[in-house]
This record gives C-alpha cells, structure tokens and sequence, in this order.
C-alpha cells in the first residue's frame, strides 16, 4: 500500500468515525449530538426524510432529525402488500383519538397516526394518487402564487421511480396504460404494481363503465374522475412497501452530516426577537427559532438541539400546529389558556382541520369458487407465503385496495346542480366557535368553499372516492370535505401525564356540515346501483345490513355512527395568505417567523380527491428546493447567530 493511500484510509476511518452519531440512540444522544446543526427537522415522517436527505446533499450543512418513534424492524406486516389491513405494530403509533364527534353519534373516534422513523408510509395502504389539475390549481386560486399542478407536477416526477407494470397480462382487462410523460423514474420513491389481481378487480371497473363513469388509464395524469387500478408505493422488484425510510433515509445514513436522534419527542421550539443588526432590512420584528427542546419520555431530561440557520416542523397535520401552539405561535386564545408567552398570535394554527370523511360498507361477494383475501387461510396461506418469499408473486404482493372510483356528482345524482346551489351561503355558520372564528378565518373559508364549489363542479374532479377490495368492500369517503375541524394542544408540556396523546385535543367535527354526509348517502346509493350492474352481479354480492335497506333515515343513522378517518388530516398550517387564515407563506415559512417552517401534509389547504401521500412527498421535494435556495452559500457561521448561540451548555433536568 502505498502512503498516501493509507493516509485516505486512515482518514476515511476517522471520518466514520466521526460519523457513528448518524443514528444516535437515546443512551448516546449526550455523546453524540453536536452542539449545532444548521438545519433541525422535526418530525422524520414522509415530509422529514425527504427535506433531511436533500439538504444533506450538501456536504457542508449539517442536518439533524428529530423523530419521536424508532426504527422499524422490518416486520412483514410492514413491509409485504398483502398484510396491509392487518393491523398496526402498537409502538409505531400515536394513539390519538377523536373527540366526541357531535354532528355524527357523539362517539369519540380512533386516530392512527405513525409514531416510526417513515412516520404515515410505515402504516399506509400503499396507494398512490395525485388528484385532479383542478385540485392544485385552486391551491393557487387561494392566493398562492406559484403552487398549481404544473409546478407540483416536477415534484411529483422528482420524488418517483415508476414502474410500469410488469405483468403483460393485467394490461389490457384492468385499463393500466399509465402516461410516462407525466411520471419520474429517476426519484427515490419506487412506485409500481403488484404482480398479482383479484378477478373481481375487472369486476369493478366494467360494473363502474356501466354506469356511465370513465374508465381511466392513469389516474395521476390529471383527470381524477374516474375508475382506475392506482399505482401502489412499492419496490416492484421485491414487491415490499416502498416508504419514507427506505426510499429516502436508509441509503444516505452514511452521510457525516446527516444525523438521526430516534426516540426523540421535541416539546417546544424555542424563539427569540430577532436580534437587532441580524437582519437590518427587516423592520418588522420576525421571530427566530433557535433551539427545538425535546426529551426521550416524560420522565427523562429535557435536551436542547441549536440550530443555525431553519427549524423546519415536519410532525404531520395534527402535532406540527401543536408544537407550534406550546412554542407561542398560534391563536392568542388557545396560547392563554396553555399559559404560555405569546411569540406570535396566528389564528389559523391548528384551525382548518379536514379530513376525507369514510364509510365502510359491505356487500359480500358470494359467488362459489371466487377466490379473494379471505381464502388466504391454512394451506393455502402457506402457499401464498412460499410463493411471496421465493418468487415474489401471488396475492401477497396485492395490497388491501388496488382497484378504485371517484365518480364526479353527476355520475352519483342528477340533482347535483341543486346540492351545489347555496354551499357558498352563510359560511360562518359552519366553522367551530371560539378561536375557529376569526374574521380572517372567515374569510379564508369563504374563499374555500367558492373553490370548492367550482372543484364540485368541475367534470374532471372526483367528488367522492369508491375503495374496493377482493371480498365484497365498497368504502365510501368524501374528497372535498365541506366540515371544517381543529386541533389544540391542551398542556404546555405535550408530554405531561405521561403521553403526548393525553394533551392532544382532536376535534375533526366531521359532518358539521350537512352535505358531507349528504355525499356519503349518494355514494352508498351509487353502490347499491353498481352491485346491480351485470358486470357486478357475477359476484353474487349480498349487501350487509343496513347497506341493503333504502330508508333513508335509517341509513343516515347507519353513515353517523360509521364515519371514521380516511387518514388524511391536513389544513392545520394551512399555506394561505395571512388574512385568509394562513400559517404558512408559499416558501412555508410560518408568518411572523425568520426561520421556521412547516413542511407536512398541515400546510395543504384545501385537499385533493386523492390518498395525499403522493402530494407530501411533492410538497417536501419543493420545501428542500425552496430551503436550498433561500441559503444560498452554505457558511459555518452564516445567518448571524442566536442570542443563545451554539457552544452554550445544553439544558438538562426538566
Ligand atoms: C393508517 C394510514 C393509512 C394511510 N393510507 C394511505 C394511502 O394508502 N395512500 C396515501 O397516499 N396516503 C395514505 N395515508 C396518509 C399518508 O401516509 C400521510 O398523508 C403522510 O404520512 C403524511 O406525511 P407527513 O410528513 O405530513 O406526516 P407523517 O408521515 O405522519 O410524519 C410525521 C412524523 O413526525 C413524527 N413526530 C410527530 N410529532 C413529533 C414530535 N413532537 N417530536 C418528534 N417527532 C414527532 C411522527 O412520529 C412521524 O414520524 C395513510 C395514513 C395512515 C395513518
Ligand atoms: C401506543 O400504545 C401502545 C400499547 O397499546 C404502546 O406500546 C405505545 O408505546 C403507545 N404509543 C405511544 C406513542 O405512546
Ligand atoms: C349528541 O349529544 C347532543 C348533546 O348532548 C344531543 O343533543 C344529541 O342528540 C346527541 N346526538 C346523538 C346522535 O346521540
Ligand atoms: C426490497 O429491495 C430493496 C432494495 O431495492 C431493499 O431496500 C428492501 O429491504 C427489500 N425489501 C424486502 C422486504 O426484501
Ligand atoms: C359472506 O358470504 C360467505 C358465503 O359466501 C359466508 O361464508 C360468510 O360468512 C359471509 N361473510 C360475512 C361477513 O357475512
Ligand atoms: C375461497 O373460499 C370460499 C369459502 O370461503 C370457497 O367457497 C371458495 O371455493 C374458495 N375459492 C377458491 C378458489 O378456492
Ligand atoms: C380468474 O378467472 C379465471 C377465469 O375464470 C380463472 O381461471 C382464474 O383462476 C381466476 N383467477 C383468480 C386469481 O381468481
Ligand atoms: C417459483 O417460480 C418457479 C418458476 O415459475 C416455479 O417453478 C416455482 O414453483 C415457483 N415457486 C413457488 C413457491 O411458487
Ligand atoms: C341550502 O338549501 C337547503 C335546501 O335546499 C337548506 O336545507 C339549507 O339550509 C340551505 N343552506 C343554506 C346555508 O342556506
Ligand atoms: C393531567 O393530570 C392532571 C392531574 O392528574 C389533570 O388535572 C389534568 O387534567 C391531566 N391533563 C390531561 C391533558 O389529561
Ligand atoms: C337486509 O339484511 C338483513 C340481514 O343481513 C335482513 O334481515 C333484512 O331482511 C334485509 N333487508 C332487506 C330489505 O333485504
């Protein structure tokens, strides 16, 4: 060997070593956490990653996670398609729940949210849909100059690998002609399909073409209503879920200047005024974020981590605005009675909560000898697991849900026009009380629902979405929730009394306006039209009470006591101008703010028809984009430093 190879090697080695704190584990996080980083992400979900692995594209930034949940261990329930729908490993969640939900039975509702390094695409159902143009082009209708699906469209191809599908013989009978021009194949993100289908898959898409609703050959080329088999977030070589983890943090944990603190709940940004001299152009006085506190349980010490340049929240719809209120940034109503200072009175924090609002409904298909998920028992079972693990095909590659519809409301009712007629009167009569009414509020929801009302409108949007699966699930969710809900950190501490669950105010109000049930009753009528197609009858469904019955009441009693979650909070940091209600500006920065952003499904403000892991993934490609190039130079001591800056002694104790 000659010297000055040895040299390299031996300073690769103290290079490595230098970079053991990559994953640093709770009993390491003294020893190993850097006095600075210049960038924190909170939150190593779906968003997280993404930002964390293209800021560390920079050798010479340093880029700290913080994720409250651990690393997967590669579960199959994770990662094998078919096991989707089985159930969720407990420690990877959050264990949220809803509050009484009074416009449906007064029942409180699960939550699930991912508690895991991935966050939401470690429990996810895999599928993988954009939504409409429309539904991206009136993000900028709502004054957001900039933010439409042509400039989505980049991110969306820039975080996917797609593939197209590999087996010729699905082609054809299930219409999967995907549009290349509109995909990326260079991205991180694997995005394909299963090697194996259901018959009754064909089954659906003929019975929805009977009753008049297209059938479309890609549903993420911009027309979303329609029928389709939607691509799924899968490895299509291996078949195994293709998640945040995998597709973004796995291959870059080498980096020296990426470092990951698992096991990590952040309790608090830490602000302070900008100091004078920082930012001489600036007059108005901008908050900094300097620190993010955080602890690994309720009862171990609080830790401070220093940041130089951005904080950037990336805790997902429902903790990002919670975070945000115990930090001081949010409605001054809810900051008093958290009894904590008042850094930035923003009415719209944690307030424009929607979510797709869904029924389960079940028809059972009958027909003798149809072969669905539930055969998969015994024997069989056994097969289908040999067969998955040898050669990666048969149904254990096929997620719960391939196979779905979102009709437009012309193809649910004629009446459509007149369900539509007055959406747009008296909107204060919808949104909650209290904080949730602020003037600016108001008016932002005003601004939504007249968007709102041409996306209902327009013939290209899906107004409500059809699931099906393999055994006789017809799941019906709304698209564009007309309710309006909110979230509040109800303890300064959001790990007082043990659980960040117990101080998390939930409140989805989910049917407070009428018409979103209203759509779930169409929906469930389009139902029992389809299982009447001929296409359909082949199944033998035989509808489960109450889905059998026509009285209306009674379903409208069925609907209110089913509703649950479809998983898709957003809205909670909306990206809206200040005086519609906004957290964030269209570079996400959170308003009144130098430095600190929201980058997660929270600064959506108004949601696609679409499963929106597809938009998050798109929305944090841009963040980094954004954050890379409002830094320009990367600088050891670039913006001028904290009044607490790096080097002070880090907090310990409560
Ligand atoms: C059960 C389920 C099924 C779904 N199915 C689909 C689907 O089929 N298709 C689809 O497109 N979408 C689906 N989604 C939605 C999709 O996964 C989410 O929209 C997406 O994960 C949101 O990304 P995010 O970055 O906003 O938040 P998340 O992915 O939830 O990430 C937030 C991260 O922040 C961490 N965090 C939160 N608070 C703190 C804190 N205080 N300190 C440290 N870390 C913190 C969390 O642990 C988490 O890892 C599903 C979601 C769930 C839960
Ligand atoms: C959720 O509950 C399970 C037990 O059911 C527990 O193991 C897990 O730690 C809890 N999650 C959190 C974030 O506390
Ligand atoms: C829910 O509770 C409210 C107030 O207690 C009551 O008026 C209403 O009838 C209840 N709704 C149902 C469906 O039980
Ligand atoms: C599938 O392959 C990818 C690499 O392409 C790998 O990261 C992943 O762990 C594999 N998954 C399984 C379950 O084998
Ligand atoms: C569905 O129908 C099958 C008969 O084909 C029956 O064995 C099964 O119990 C039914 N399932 C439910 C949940 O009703
Ligand atoms: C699947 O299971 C059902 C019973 O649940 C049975 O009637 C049917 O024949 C099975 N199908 C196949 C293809 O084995
Ligand atoms: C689908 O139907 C065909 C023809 O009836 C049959 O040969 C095949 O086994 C079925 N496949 C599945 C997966 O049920
Ligand atoms: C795997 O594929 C080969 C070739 O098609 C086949 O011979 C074999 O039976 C398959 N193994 C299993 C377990 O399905
Ligand atoms: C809209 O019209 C329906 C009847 O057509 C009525 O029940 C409802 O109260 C009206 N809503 C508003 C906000 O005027
Ligand atoms: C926490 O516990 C205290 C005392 O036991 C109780 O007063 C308070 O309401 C609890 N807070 C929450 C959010 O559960
Ligand atoms: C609906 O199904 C239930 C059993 O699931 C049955 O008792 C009832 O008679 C059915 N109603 C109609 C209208 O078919």
């Amino acid at each position: 060997m000659d010297f000055s190879a040895f040299f390299r090697a031996l300073l690769f080695c103290a290079f490595l070593s230098a970079a053991q704190g990559l994953h640093i584990a709770p009993h390491d996080i003294d020893k190993l956490l850097l006095p600075a980083y210049d960038y924190i992400v909170v939150g190593g979900g779906v968003a997280g990653l993404v930002v964390a692995h293209r800021l560390s594209e920079h050798p010479d930034v340093t880029v700290l996670v913080l994720e409250a949940g651990s690393l997967d261990s590669s579960p199959d329930i994770i990662t094998v398609p078919g096991l989707v729908g089985h159930g969720i490993v407990p420690a990877y969640n959050w264990n949220l729940s809803t509050t009484r939900q009074e416009f449906l039975d007064n029942n409180t509702r699960y939550y699930d949210q991912g508690h895991v390094v991935g966050g939401g695409s470690i429990l996810n159902g895999l599928l993988m849909t954009r939504g409409a143009k429309a539904d991206y082009d009136a993000w900028q209708s709502l004054g957001n100059p900039g933010w439409s699906w042509h400039r989505m469209l980049h991110y969306f191809k820039k975080s996917e690998r797609f593939a197209p599908i590999a087996c010729r013989e699905h082609v054809d009978p299930l219409h999967i002609h995907p549009h290349m021009p509109v995909h990326g194949t260079k991205g991180p993100l694997q995005v394909g399909y299963p090697n194996f289908f259901y018959n009754q898959s064909a089954n659906f898409l003929q019975g929805i073409a009977e009753l008049g609703v297209p059938i479309l050959s890609d549903p993420n080329a911009g027309v979303s209503a329609g029928a389709s088999v939607a691509p799924s977030s899968i490895m299509a070589r291996n078949q195994s879920r293709a998640d945040s983890r995998r597709a973004y943090l796995d291959h870059v944990l080498h980096r020296p200047n990426l470092h990951l603190a698992s096991q990590q709940t952040a309790t608090r940004v830490l602000m302070s005024d900008l100091a004078t001299g920082g930012f001489p152009l600036i007059s108005k006085r901008l908050k900094k974020a300097y620190a993010v506190e955080f602890r690994t349980s309720a009862e171990s010490p609080q830790r401070n981590a220093f940041c130089n340049r951005e904080v950037i929240l990336a805790a997902g719809a429902i903790l990002s605005p919670a975070i945000l209120q115990v930090s001081g940034i949010g409605p001054a109503s809810v900051l008093e009675e958290l009894d904590v200072p008042i850094q930035v009175n923003l009415p719209g924090v944690g307030a424009n909560f929607q979510d797709h609002a869904m029924v389960h409904a079940f028809y059972n298909y009958t027909e003798s000898g149809l072969f669905s998920s539930r055969n998969l028992t015994g024997a069989v079972l056994q097969e289908v697991e040999e067969q998955y693990f040898t050669n990666r095909t048969g149904p254990w590659t096929h997620p719960l849900i391939s196979t779905i519809a979102f009709p437009h409301l012309s193809h649910l009712t004629s009446m459509w026009p007149s369900l539509l007629s007055n959406i747009t009167s008296s909107p204060e009569s919808y949104l909650p009380l209290g904080p949730g009414r602020h003037p600016t509020l108001l008016k932002g929801y005003t601004h939504q629902l007249r968007q709102l009302k041409s996306l209902l409108s327009d013939s290209t949007v899906g107004a409500i979405e059809i699931m099906a699966d393999s055994v006789g699930t017809l799941t019906i969710s709304i698209q564009h929730p007309l309710s309006r809900g909110f979230v509040h950190a109800l303890s300064s501490d959001l790990l007082a009394n043990g659980s960040v669950a117990r101080n998390i105010h939930l409140d989805p109000r989910y049917c407070s306006h009428p018409l979103d049930c209203d759509l779930i009753l169409q929906g469930l009528r389009f139902n029992s039209r389809l299982i009447a197609t001929e296409a359909m009858k082949k199944l033998q469904p035989r509808p489960e009470s109450p889905w059998n019955i026509t009285d209306e009441n009674i379903l409208n009693e069925a609907i209110r006591s089913q509703v649950v979650t479809e998983y898709h909070p957003s809205g909670t940091t909306s990206m809206m101008p200040l005086n519609m209600g906004g957290v964030v500006n269209t570079r996400l920065t959170v308003y009144g703010t130098a430095n600190l952003r929201v980058v997660d499904a929270g600064i959506i403000p108004l949601l696609p028809a679409a499963h929106i892991q597809a938009a998050v993934y798109a929305i944090a490609e841009r963040a980094a984009a954004m954050i890379k190039k409002d830094n320009p130079s990367p600088m050891a001591s670039g913006i001028p430093g904290p009044p607490l800056g790096p080097g002070i002694v880090k907090g310990s104790g409560q």
